[in-house]
């Protein structure tokens, strides 16, 4: 038996490193017919944020030759609607919950998060400071130093659960970014949200996501995660939580060995159902074979 037991920071445990991602797993309710939430070290939800929100009108998602591009723009149900309609299924669930939360301006993150604590079943957040297709709030929360420092600290002094905070690899250093969440003592950050990219129909000549430049997700985005996630693991002391592309137990080994501490599935459960089973018996396979008893042991260990 190898041990999948993951600690991410002081307050987080998980009985395994696989989490969902934001997004791509509604509130867990959605695909809990089709995928055994059971299955993942924990559930990260949707976006929320302190009032329901549309989204952007469609198209929204468009599929590329490695990945898909979204512009669903922060669609979701609002932070009240959340506690009232999907406490009961995700209070139950044997994993860990992290809730996900957005917003237009600093005042929005704040009144959600005090609204979600008063929920004892939430094992922490992920602050969205990432989004790529919403006019306002999302990325310009997370490109700049300055802002970002801001935000985080007003966030980190209104709780004590782990607060793990999404960048972007839409920056020019996301290094620069990840050393303010550590500065403002965020427990973890997460990367990567996805990758400003766009596409046309030559017929139409008309784009293909309403926004005409989407966020890139998929295989194609792997190298540009594990890259971000290499250089920031140097950099930083606070764990990684890694995102991006991941759609086999062997991408999961190499976020890893770049210095992840844990990963979140997004557009592979667009595509294929089994994956979480697949990649935990990949897991346990690969640390037999390497004579690895504690998956933890590979965070970090690739060789240069
Ligand atoms: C359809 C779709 C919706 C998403 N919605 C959110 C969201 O609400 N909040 C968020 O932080 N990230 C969101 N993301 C980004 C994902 O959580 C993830 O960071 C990104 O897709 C890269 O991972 P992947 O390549 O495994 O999908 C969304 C991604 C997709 C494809």
């Amino acid at each position: 038996m190898i041990d999948l037991t993951t600690q991410i920071g002081l307050k987080l445990q998980l009985k395994n490193p696989v989490l969902t991602a934001s997004g791509t797993f509604g509130y867990g309710d959605e695909l809990a017919d089709l995928i055994d939430l059971n299955r993942f070290g924990g559930i990260v939800t949707k976006s929320l944020t302190l009032h329901p929100r549309a989204g952007n009108p469609s198209p929204r998602i468009t599929e590329t030759t490695a990945g898909m591009i979204n512009s669903i723009g922060l669609a979701n149900i609002g932070v009240d609607a959340f506690i009232e309609q999907k406490s009961e299924l995700l209070s139950h669930l044997p994993g860990k919950v992290i809730v996900n939360i957005a917003g237009r301006t600093e005042d929005e993150y704040a009144d959600t998060l005090k609204k979600l604590e008063s929920q004892e079943w939430i094992a922490g957040y992920e602050m969205n400071v990432s989004c790529p297709n919403v006019r306002e709030g999302g990325i310009e929360f997370g490109a700049k130093p300055e802002i970002l420092n801001h935000i985080v600290g007003r966030i980190r002094d209104l709780t004590n659960r782990f607060l793990m905070i999404k960048l972007s690899p839409n920056v020019t250093d996301i290094r620069v970014l990840a050393e303010v969440c550590q500065k403002r003592s965020a427990d973890a950050v997460s990367m990567i949200n996805t990758v400003y990219g766009a596409a046309i129909d030559i017929k139409t000549r008309k784009p293909l996501v309403n926004t005409v430049i989407g966020g890139l997700s998929g295989p194609a985005i792997k190298p540009i995660a594990v890259a971000n996630i290499y250089k920031t693991h140097r950099a930083v002391d606070i764990p990684i939580v890694g995102i991006g592309g991941i759609s086999c137990g062997a991408d999961v080994v190499e976020f890893l060995l770049a210095g992840a501490s844990a990963v979140e599935l997004g557009t592979v459960n667009f595509f294929n159902l089994n994956a979480v089973a697949e990649i935990l018996e990949f897991l346990e396979e690969y640390c037999v074979a390497q004579g690895i008893g504690v998956v933890t042991e590979l965070v970090g260990k690739v060789k240069v």
